[in-house]
């Protein structure tokens, strides 16, 4: 399950803890409930967050090595800081994607989704096979970034192969040459957010201007980059391909008998683009009548969370708006829960009102694969054709 946590190890059968020994022999306690994986993100004192970016193929030396010739550093920022400074750095963020600037993005959003999907149409209907992945999910969520939190003219293609290697290095099992590999383009990239860290207007410019370290300032647009665009763009892959297979969901779309906003959070639920999420146990404590060493690395389930029998009423189905669709856990929850929820909620409104009629008649030529990881899906392609 550690590597492969989606699909049908979702349904298989789990006591509410157990401890799974990974490719290295490290034993991570996994917490299957929805209860208690509300309850460990509920207690940031017991529980901490500080494991939440740490390398689950331990680096190698020569790995290493990449990295600190890059000046690599990862300072306790956002989802790993468990520190007094937590609260103020999320502030900051959390302005640059106040609910309002967030909503703002909407007209201009649709038209580009808009403008897309009528090429996307021209296409299919020319008898030509689309990716929905590269050609309408990969790159939106970090144009939107990008004006929000006022990012230079990185070329996106740059940004995304980054973002991958990123959350491969940290949350995939690997050998040596790959880590090598990863930790150059990882290490590559992080020079050059140092450069814009320094001198960047926008979210760049506030944390700075609010006296914070270089280091801190590239740690937030560091995760910002990952976290703040590459789950989204898997997510809104994962949901298309969900909505290929449910034509009922799409026809409650076009007649309005569903509205687009429960059809996201029933995606959020079944379909979470990050499938687990790390805390590690501060003190010895107890889960569930299970006995926590002091250290314990914790992997909480968050897309089992979400077909817990216990909160939702069918929690197979994908049906929009049935009780409990949106007590899922997609966005964590407490000190820590995503900042990003109402952005990524926007985006994916937009694609299933603007594109989910595209879907209709549809044949999948390749659905998406993906790759082992520990906390992320990654889709790398779908593509499909009218027949
Ligand atoms: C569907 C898309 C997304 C999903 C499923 C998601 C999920 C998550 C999860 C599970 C966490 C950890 C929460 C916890 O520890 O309790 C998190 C944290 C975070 N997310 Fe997201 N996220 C998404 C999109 C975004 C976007 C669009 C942004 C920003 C542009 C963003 C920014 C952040 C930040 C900054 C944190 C750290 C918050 C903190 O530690 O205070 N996320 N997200």
């Amino acid at each position: 399950m550690l590597f492969r946590g989606w699909g049908d190890a979702v349904g298989g059968r789990w006591p509410d803890v157990a401890t799974v020994v990974d490719h290295v022999g490290v034993g991570h306690l996994v917490v299957t409930r929805h209860a208690l994986v509300r309850q460990v993100l509920a207690d940031p004192v017991t529980f901490r967050p500080d494991n939440a970016l740490d390398a689950v193929t331990p680096l190698p030396v020569a790995a290493l090595r990449v990295l600190a010739g890059h000046q690599f550093r990862l300072p306790p920022t956002l989802a790993n800081n468990g520190g007094a400074s937590h609260p103020e750095i999320r502030g900051i963020v959390a302005d640059a994607l106040h609910p309002t600037r967030v909503a703002a993005q909407r007209p201009w959003l649709t038209g580009l989704v808009r403008e897309r999907v009528a090429r996307l149409r021209a296409t299919l209907d020319a008898g030509v096979p689309v990716d929905l992945y590269a050609d309408l999910a990969a790159d939106l969520p970090l144009l939107v970034l990008a004006r929000l939190v006022e990012l230079p003219d990185a070329p996106v293609g740059a940004v995304k192969e980054f973002a991958r290697a990123a959350l491969e290095l940290f949350w995939a099992p690997l050998d040596e040459a790959r880590q090598r590999a990863l930790a150059a383009e990882v290490g590559r990239f992080h020079t050059v957010l140092r450069g814009f860290a320094a001198t960047g207007g926008g979210l760049a410019a506030r944390l700075r201007a609010a006296g914070h370290s270089p280091d801190v300032v590239v740690g937030a647009l560091f995760f910002l980059l990952v976290a703040g665009q590459e789950t989204t763009s898997q997510f809104l892959t994962l949901l298309l391909h969900r909505l290929t297979g449910e034509p009922t969901v799409r026809a409650g779309l076009r007649d309005g008998s569903l509205a687009v906003a429960d059809v996201v959070e029933e995606g959020l639920r079944l379909e979470p683009p990050i499938v687990t999420w790390r805390r590690v146990a501060a003190v010895d404590a107890t889960l569930g009548g299970t006995a926590v060493p002091a250290g314990t690395g914790v992997v909480l389930w968050l897309a089992r969370a979400g077909r817990d029998p216990d909160v939702v009423a069918a929690p197979d189905e994908f049906r929009p708006g049935q009780r409990g669709s949106r007590r899922h856990l997609a966005f964590g929850a407490g000190a820590h829960r995503c900042v990003g929820a109402q952005l990524a909620r926007l985006e994916a409104a937009v694609v299933v009102a603007e594109a989910a009629p595209l879907l209709d008649g549809v044949r999948v030529v390749r659905p998406p694969w993906y790759p082992d990881n520990l906390t992320f899906r990654m889709p790398d392609a779908f593509v499909v054709a009218r027949p």
